[in-house]
This record gives C-alpha cells, sequence and structure tokens, in this order.
C-alpha cells in the first residue's frame, strides 16, 4: 500500500452500489444527519426515486464520481463486479466492503475457494491504494435498516469490522458508531472468513430462525423486513467470531418458491 491515510469527512458519505445494502445504508445514513452520494452500474438517472425518497441530502452520481467526491466509500455491489470499482479515484480513500462470495451469483472464484484470500483482500488486492474494512458484510439489509440504536442503548447491535489499517478500522468504527451499530474489530482483512457465510457471526444471531416452509421471494422479503431484530452485544459476537471454524468458502441462497 503506497498512499497515506488522510482523514476523511464522513460527509457525504459514498456508497457504490444502490440494491438492498447500498439503499439502506444510505437511508441509515441520511437518518444520521449525513449527506451521500451514490451510483450504481446502470447510470445517475435509475436512482431518481431511490434519491427522491432519501430527500435533500442524497444525491445520484456515477460511480466514479461517488469515488472521487466522498472521503468514505461503500462498496455495495455483487462480489463478481469488484474490479469495476474505480482503484485510482479511491486511491488514498477508506473503502468499506460488504460484500460476500455466493457462487451461485458471482461464479466460482479459485482463491476463496482454495482459501488463499477472503473477499476483502480480494477487493483490497484490487484496491491497492485504498484502505479496505469489511464491514456489514454479516447482517441481512433488513436487520440492518431496523437494528440501529444510539450510543449506549442496551439493544444497540455489533457489527465485527476487519482491516489491515488501524486508523482506517477508526473512521469504520466512527462511521458505525454514526449510523447506530457498535464495531467489533476482528483483526486484518486475512480474519475476514470469521464472519463470511457459513460463519456463527453470519446473519442469524441478528434475527428469529428462519421460517419453516419454501417461501417466494416477495414473501421471504416480508418476513425478513417484519422480524424483530436481536441486538447482539460486543461480548456476544466476540464469542461468535471466536467459535468460526473455517469452512468451505461462500454461502448459498436458500430455494424460493
Ligand atoms: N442483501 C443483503 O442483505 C446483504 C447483506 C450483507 C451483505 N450483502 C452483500 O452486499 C453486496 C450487495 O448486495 P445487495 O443485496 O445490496 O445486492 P443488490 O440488491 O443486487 O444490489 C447490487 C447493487 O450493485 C450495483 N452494481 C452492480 N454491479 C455494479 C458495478 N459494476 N458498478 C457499480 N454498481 C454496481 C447494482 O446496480 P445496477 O442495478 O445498476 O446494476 C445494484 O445497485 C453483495 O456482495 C452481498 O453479498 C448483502
Amino acid at each position: 500500500m503506497t498512499s497515506r491515510l488522510t482523514s476523511p469527512p464522513a460527509s457525504p458519505l459514498g456508497i457504490i452500489g444502490a440494491g438492498a445494502i447500498g439503499a439502506t445504508i444510505a437511508r441509515l445514513a441520511v437518518a444520521a444527519g449525513l449527506d451521500i452520494v451514490i451510483g450504481n452500474s446502470r447510470g445517475p438517472e435509475t436512482l431518481a426515486e431511490l434519491v427522491n425518497e432519501l430527500g435533500p441530502r442524497a444525491r445520484a452520481a456515477t460511480s466514479h464520481e461517488v469515488a472521487r467526491e466522498a472521503g468514505i466509500v461503500i462498496a455495495a455491489i455483487p462480489l463478481i463486479a469488484y474490479t469495476d470499482l474505480p482503484a485510482s479515484e479511491l486511491a488514498g480513500k477508506v473503502v468499506l466492503d460488504t460484500t460476500n462470495y455466493y457462487p451461485q451469483r458471482d461464479g466460482r472464484i479459485r482463491a476463496l475457494d482454495d482459501q488463499e484470500s477472503t473477499a476483502s483482500e480480494l477487493v483490497q488486492g484490487h484496491l491497492a491504494d485504498s484502505f479496505v474494512v469489511k464491514a456489514f458484510n454479516n447482517i441481512t439489509f433488513a436487520s440492518l435498516g431496523n437494528g440501529c440504536r444510539p450510543t449506549g442503548s442496551s439493544e444497540r447491535s455489533t457489527l465485527p469490522i476487519a482491516g489491515d489499517d488501524a486508523d482506517a478500522k477508526q473512521h469504520a468504527s466512527a462511521l458505525l458508531d454514526t449510523l447506530g451499530y457498535d464495531a467489533l474489530d476482528i483483526g486484518p482483512l486475512s480474519q475476514g472468513w470469521r464472519s463470511e457465510p457459513g460463519t456463527p457471526a453470519y446473519c442469524d444471531p441478528y434475527m428469529p430462525a428462519w421460517p419453516a416452509g419454501s417461501l417466494s421471494t416477495d414473501e421471504l422479503v416480508a418476513w425478513l423486513l417484519s422480524a424483530p431484530v436481536i441486538p447482539v452485544s460486543v461480548e456476544q459476537a466476540r464469542t461468535l467470531i471466536a467459535s468460526a471454524v473455517r469452512g468451505p468458502a461462500g454461502g448459498y441462497f436458500p430455494e424460493t418458491s
């Protein structure tokens, strides 16, 4: 890594990817008083409805503009698209990587299948001059949107973060705090597998047991959005992370009817 990290302004927060997780983080950020600039692959004009919903703190832009204009940028895109992240514009910046490996969606990635890398190490390899922090990957968009709580609340949840740069992780923790979450530093990016799909800390601790039987995609989303959020304390998160055993990489989307 050749760039030095300069202290980034928290606002505007950049978000590349405006789907389930990107739009949820955008809503949390706007609710917390941050300005956001958000982009996707199809262009800013396709984000008019979302930006309209988010109000005057939100602006749509191209991914390259997002990367240029924001100090901290969230990468909320399918892992398969990580090489599209604009590396030169993101140089020197903190990039919070939400991605997870789902072979059904992303295809097989040998370095992950062979456990030579974690998903966020791949992203860091592409963004060689950025400061990648793995964050927001182990909670569903629905739990994330419904589970934010103010600092000190007994119902506050903890999200693991991993990264190779201590300052970048501090900035990530501060952002999580602003959005309503405690952060647990689980180590460098090489330890990021501990919060990846299939591990004890992945999604399930924040929600009730999945409903039995086959649901349609719409029913599943409705269930996720209406399910109560189960708070995960720092100590609980630490225990879950410590109990992880590295198994085959990648998650599996449940079949929907
Ligand atoms: N959904 C969850 O609950 C959840 C939770 C934690 C982590 N994650 C992870 O977070 C990532 C995003 O998941 P998601 O569920 O939010 O996905 P999603 O709903 O499918 O949204 C993906 C977004 O990424 C954009 N995108 C795709 N390729 C792009 C590119 N090359 N450049 C710029 N933008 C691009 C898409 O824009 P277009 O529509 O214009 O292509 C879309 O806005 C995934 O890696 C996922 O595994 C998801």
